[in-house]
């Protein structure tokens, strides 16, 4: 079992001036919710989720050392420009700032250099697609490389675990987005490897029909969230639910590891949607109470079944903390639910916007 300690270096055998990386990193879909957290960003509950691959964000992070005029033993300050698709974007700093203060136990060179991070998302912004995932994912990944770089010795493995752990304390969902097409994060007793310090690629065999998985993300609302996520897993603690909602997650990751293996996307759906409509159950029972979805929301949720009904083609629906819906299906019917969506759905979005995705494989060093 890995303790955070087991991430902390102690020496470095190589010394760099400069130089620069680029990753880029998708978002990523959950199946089984991430809602509630310890101390230090535990989850207090396991989820799953597929890896995307055109909603991502690419980052470029260039780095240079400090020179320490004599006097000043060290710098204590994290010295960054963070630049916004190519313009200085001084809004996302104190979240950079935060970041950087819970990774430096971790990556003791961080006050050694000055950092430019040049950030854009493949998707349009305040388009209600939550860019932290994608994006602190992708900082973590050139955090690593400059890391790899200082101490060439460590392995793959450490490489993406270390990333993993990074990016969860950037953004929890963040740790699911670094490598595997399904990604386990939070100990599951029958999920060899898995753990709450980091996410893992799903360890067993995953089905056919999960292959090239499509996720079609209707835009309902782009606007700001009434309630953020961090706001909404603190009201967790004190929930009248919390226990029992803990206890579920966990049973359903355990079905879906079998679901995974034999496929049954009857099963499936019935875990995606259940996991879903519970995520914003809890949101309706914390105190203060609250809902996030809209109208149209709704409105694409009976559809989507009305259509089922129908056809018995096997598409479904999930959410994430706010309006938008994400429609899962398997890549045979591609065709016929990308018709169902033009004709049924897309009344229901915010300027007839929605985004194609599909499965994909995690970050990539460009
Ligand atoms: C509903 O990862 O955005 O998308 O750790 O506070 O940054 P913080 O929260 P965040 O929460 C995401 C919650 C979710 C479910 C999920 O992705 O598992």
């Amino acid at each position: 079992m890995f303790t955070a300690n087991d991430f902390i270096p102690t020496s470095y055998s190589q010394s760099i001036e400069s130089g620069n990386f680029q990753w880029s990193a998708p978002s990523n879909i959950a199946l089984v919710k991430y809602w509630g957290k310890k101390d230090n960003q535990i989850p207090a509950n396991p989820s799953v989720s597929f890896t995307l691959n055109n909603c991502k964000t690419i980052t470029k992070l260039a780095f240079e050392k400090k020179h320490f005029d004599k006097l000043s033993v060290t710098d204590s300050k994290f010295s960054f420009d963070l630049l916004f698709e190519g313009k200085p974007k001084e809004a996302f700093k104190p979240k950079i700032q935060k970041f950087f203060e819970r990774i430096e136990i971790y990556l003791p060179f961080l006050k050694d250099y000055h950092f430019t991070i040049d950030t854009e998302n493949t998707f349009p912004h305040s388009s209600g697609i939550a860019s932290s995932a994608s994006g602190m994912a992708a900082l973590a990944m050139n955090l690593m490389s400059l890391e790899k770089a200082l101490n060439p010795a460590i392995t793959d493995d450490y490489f993406h675990q270390k990333a993993s752990l990074l990016a969860r304390l950037g953004s929890g969902s963040a740790c699911r987005s670094v490598k595997g097409e399904v990604v386990v994060w939070g100990n599951q007793a029958n999920i060899e490897g898995s753990s709450d310090l980091f996410g893992v690629e799903f360890p067993y065999n995953i089905h056919e029909n999960f292959k090239n998985y499509q996720d079609t993300i209707l835009l309902v609302d782009k606007g700001e969230k009434q309630v953020s996520s961090t706001v909404g897993h603190d009201l967790m603690h004190d929930h009248p639910f919390a226990e029992r909602r803990f206890a579920q997650a966990h049973e359903n990751l355990d079905k879906l590891i079998a679901i995974f293996e034999n496929g049954n996307l009857e099963e499936f759906i019935k875990i995606v949607e259940s996991e879903a409509l519970t995520l914003h159950a809890m949101m309706m029972t914390s105190m203060p109470y609250y809902i996030l979805m809209k109208p149209n929301t709704l409105q694409i949720i009976n559809a989507i079944w009305k259509f089922r009904n129908e056809t018995q083609i096997p598409v479904c629906f999930t959410l994430d903390a706010g309006a938008n819906v994400h429609v899962l299906y398997p890549n045979k019917n591609k065709e016929t639910i990308l018709q169902f969506i033009k004709d049924e759905l897309v009344g229901f979005c915010q300027n007839g916007q929605y985004l194609c995705d599909e499965i994909g494989t995690g970050a990539m060093l460009l």
